[in-house]
Parts: C-alpha cells; structure tokens; sequence
C-alpha cells in the first residue's frame, strides 16, 4: 500500500497571514497528527487569529497553545471557549465553578486511585445524536511528567483502509452507547442483528452514526468508530461485527496513526472529535493534574 504522500503537508510553518496582528510558529508532533502552537493568546485572540486556529486543526486535529498567561481566568476561558462554537452543559456533572456551568473539573489530586476520566480510546459523547465538535482542555495544574494525551488520526486510519475493506464499510452505521456511564446497550443476543428499538431514556445515550464520516467543513473522510462507545455494526452479526470493530480499533490506535502530547504549564489544548479518538494516561501518581474542559456541540454525523 502507498502512503507517501499522507503526512507531506505538515512542516513546521509560520502563520499563512503576514498582515496578521499575531506571529504564530507551529512545530508539528508526529507524522499522523498534532501539533505545539505558540503566539496565540486566548484572552487577546482576534477573528483573523480563530481563523489561523480553524485552519490549524483541519491540518493537525488537535494544537496545544503553549505559553498561554499564568493568571488565565475561568472567564477568559470560557469566552475563549465560546467563540469556536456552542458550549456544551453536561447535565450531569457538578460544575466546578457555580458561574460557569459550561466549565467541567477534571481533577485527580496526587493520591487519587479512582477512575480515570478518558482513559480509554474514545471519541467524545459519540453516544450522542449530535457528538462532540471541538473539545477544549486547559491544564490548570500539570504534573511534571506523564498524565499526556494520546490522538489517534481517524481521517489517516479511514485513508490506509484498502479500497476493498472501505466499500464493505461505507454506508453502513454503528450503534454508540454511553457504555462508560454503566449502561450495557440493549441489543442482541449472539447471532442477532443490531436493530434496536430504543426506549425514550436510552435515546439520549445511544445512537446509530455513519462509519464512514465527512467532516462538515473540510470534507474529509474518517473512520468514526471508537473503542470506548461503539457497540455493534448494524446488519452484522455480533461476532462479525466483534471482529471488524477490534481490527477497525486496532488499525486506528497502530503507532502510525497516532501522536502523544505532552502537557506543559500554561497550556490549551484544542481537538477536534470528528477527526480523531484520544486517550487521557493516566501515569502520574503521585502528583495532581487540574484541568477544566470545554466542550463544543458538533452536528448530526453524516
Ligand atoms: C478527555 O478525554 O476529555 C480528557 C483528556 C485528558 O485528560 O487528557
């Protein structure tokens, strides 16, 4: 299979724009994915600036702004937050701070054992009808080493697919379920097909989604499964559709296909859930790890 030309775009660049009011240097984190951005503030960024943003995450997927002010405010953050689109409530989640409930704690103190949050390959509420957009995460309070995120580039894990393989999958769906809340999804016993008929509760946390999606702005392809919440391929079995979904996983989480980014102070990150999967790792006992997540409501996948 010929791959040469999948990663040739992303070399470390300056900002397109030379009459912008911004000096944006861009050094790129692995062959699949990423990249480290410096020179945009989020409580000065101006519309040319989330211009330059958009573009950057249609290249990379997902960009950590590096040197962001130590004294950031949850304010600034939101409002930084709300110019990339409509901030998301999780309505079951304890906001951390009263007056911005669109502000979700991911907070694990230095002797925490408990369950880590995204600490399993997923794309963010794909149980969802409408997914997450953009995810925006702050590391308030890093450790000193570990406690990265992994990203796994599914427009590149689509792309390798052969064309063989690609054809059996396109047009066909994948039921998501909200799995990590405790919910097993209510389907099939061994040798069933996956045609589910939902319940009114279950709506809100499971849903069928193209396999193959087009991204609604760039109009690229990407495989749109995920280890954590897709459940079963419609019109498979689920042996057949056990088998391809952990190849489909596998395939997507293979070392090419993926990039580690390594938090640093005074650091957002922003990615983008239509085009990737991430992995929070959890390999920092011993110290604490304070991050404040935003999230931004995506469309109906298609
Ligand atoms: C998440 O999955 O949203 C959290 C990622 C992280 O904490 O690195």
């Amino acid at each position: 299979m010929s791959m040469q030309n999948i990663w040739a775009p992303r070399t470390p660049v300056q900002n397109a724009d030379a009459a912008a009011s911004f000096s944006v240097e861009v050094s790129p984190v692995a062959g699949s994915m990423g990249a480290y951005v410096t020179g945009l503030d989020v409580t000065t960024i101006d519309d040319t600036g989330i211009a330059e943003l958009h573009r950057l995450l249609h290249t990379y997927k997902a960009v950590m702004l590096r040197q962001q002010r130590p004294n950031l405010s949850f304010g600034d953050y939101a409002s930084f937050g709300a110019r990339l689109g409509e901030l998301a409530v999780d309505p079951f989640v304890e906001p951390p701070i009263a007056e911005h409930p669109e502000i979700m704690g991911l907070i694990r103190e230095a002797d925490d054992t408990s369950y880590n949050f995204g600490g399993d390959w997923h794309s963010d509420g794909t149980y969802l009808e409408r997914p997450g957009g953009l995810t925006v995460l702050w590391g308030k309070d890093v450790p000193p080493f570990g406690g990265d995120t992994l990203f796994a580039n599914m427009e590149l894990a689509w792309e390798t697919l052969s064309p063989a393989f690609k054809q059996m999958l396109d047009g066909r769906r994948c039921l998501h379920a909200a799995t990590g809340l405790g919910q097993k999804a209510p389907i099939t016993r061994k040798g069933d097909y996956a045609s589910v008929n939902f319940g009114q509760e279950l709506d809100r946390i499971a849903h069928f989604h193209p396999i193959k999606r087009t991204h609604p702005e760039t109009g690229q392809r990407a495989l749109f499964v995920n280890q954590a919440y897709s459940v079963q391929i419609e019109g498979c079995t689920e042996d057949e559709s056990a088998g391809i979904l952990q190849f489909l996983f596998d395939w997507a989480q293979s070392p090419a296909m993926t990039a580690r980014l390594v938090w640093e102070p005074n650091t957002v990150m922003i990615w983008d859930n239509r085009a990737t999967t991430h992995y929070a790792i959890a390999d920092y006992g011993g110290f604490r790890r304070e991050m404040y997540r935003l999230a931004i409501t995506g469309e109906v996948p298609e």
